[in-house]
């Protein structure tokens, strides 16, 4: 598997399994089958509830601990936990993580990243990230980090490219991590043409193109899914390169449109729920 270097030296795979709405069985299946099938990445979030899943997968694929590249994230709800990180760890079975994001700039979400800032010194935690930190929020927290993250996990794919955030990532050498990498089921954007010519050349399918795409881009990509066929599909990408020109043709798809428009009320409310973890 291919990986990209981080700013801290660390390697992280190009490719993960991302378990987001995946129940604990199907998560269990997705990251075992993934995991025996080549994948060495698994993004999970103490939110998906399914981090004890995640960690039965993880050991029923039979690799060691050293040969997978775990990231999970810290619930706004547990940003004042003292305990948030050791019970994150003890739901994954492990004792240390690759990669710790805060999941969310809601609450005390300062008190989040210096629990990160911590579980980085401490070894439990090989890198740390923010997810959803655009704008002001990674504005505010960079008068403030002791430490740079490794990572920024956020909704990109090719209508939305986080053109304005990677000004900021590039002067820290922070790498992106994409959500919604496939549109999250939305067929608008597999289902455009130029997908379907490209796919044509390569003998690859529309998704494949697009995660190529994103791996081109300089983005860690974790697409999710249930179905094994996909997940073997959305590893194998690797064996082929889109031209400047095929780049440049995606390009014309950037609407700077998103999926997602979180709001500030939302962020309230995430600030006040409490993931009911799997016992
Ligand atoms: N930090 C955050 O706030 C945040 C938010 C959202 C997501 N995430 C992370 O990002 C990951 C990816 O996002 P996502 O799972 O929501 O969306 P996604 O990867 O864009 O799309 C997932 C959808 O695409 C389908 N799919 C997967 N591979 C396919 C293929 N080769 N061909 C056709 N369809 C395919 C899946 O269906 P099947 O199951 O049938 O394959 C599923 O319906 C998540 O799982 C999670 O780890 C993070």
């Amino acid at each position: 598997m291919e990986t990209t270097i981080l700013n801290n030296k660390l390697e992280c795979p190009l490719i993960g399994i991302g378990t987001f709405m995946l129940s604990p069985t199907e998560a269990e299946n997705s990251v075992r089958e993934a995991l025996k099938m080549g994948y060495s990445l698994v993004d999970t979030a103490n939110a998906y509830v399914n981090e004890r899943a995640c960690g039965r997968g993880i050991k029923g694929s039979g690799k060691k601990r050293e040969e997978v590249f775990i990231s999970t994230k810290l619930w706004p709800s547990e940003y004042e936990n003292d305990n948030a990180v050791d019970e994150t760890l003890e739901r994954l079975g492990v004792d240390y993580v690759d990669l710790l994001y805060i999941h969310q700039p809601a609450g005390n979400w300062m008190a989040g990243y210096r629990q990160l800032e911590k579980a980085y010194k401490d070894g439990k935690a090989k890198s740390i990230g923010i997810s959803n930190f655009e704008g002001k929020y990674i504005e505010e927290l960079q008068t403030k980090w002791e430490i740079v993250p490794q990572f920024i996990q956020v909704e990109a794919h090719p209508y939305f490219t986080q053109k304005e955030l990677r000004k900021t990532l590039d002067k820290y050498d922070i790498r992106l991590m994409s959500w919604y990498p496939l549109g999250h089921g939305d067929k608008a954007l597999i289902n455009e043409p130029v997908f379907a010519k490209l796919g044509e050349k390569y003998g690859k399918s529309s998704a494949q193109i697009i995660l190529r795409w994103h791996t081109q881009m300089g983005f860690v990509v974790i697409p999710g899914s249930k179905n094994v066929e996909h997940i073997k599909d959305n590893l194998d990408i690797l064996d082929f390169k889109l031209t400047d020109e095929e780049m440049a043709e995606i390009a014309k798809l950037d609407k700077n449109e998103r999926y997602y428009h979180r709001t500030d009320a939302q962020l309230i409310q995430f600030a006040g729920w409490k993931p009911d973890f799997e016992k």
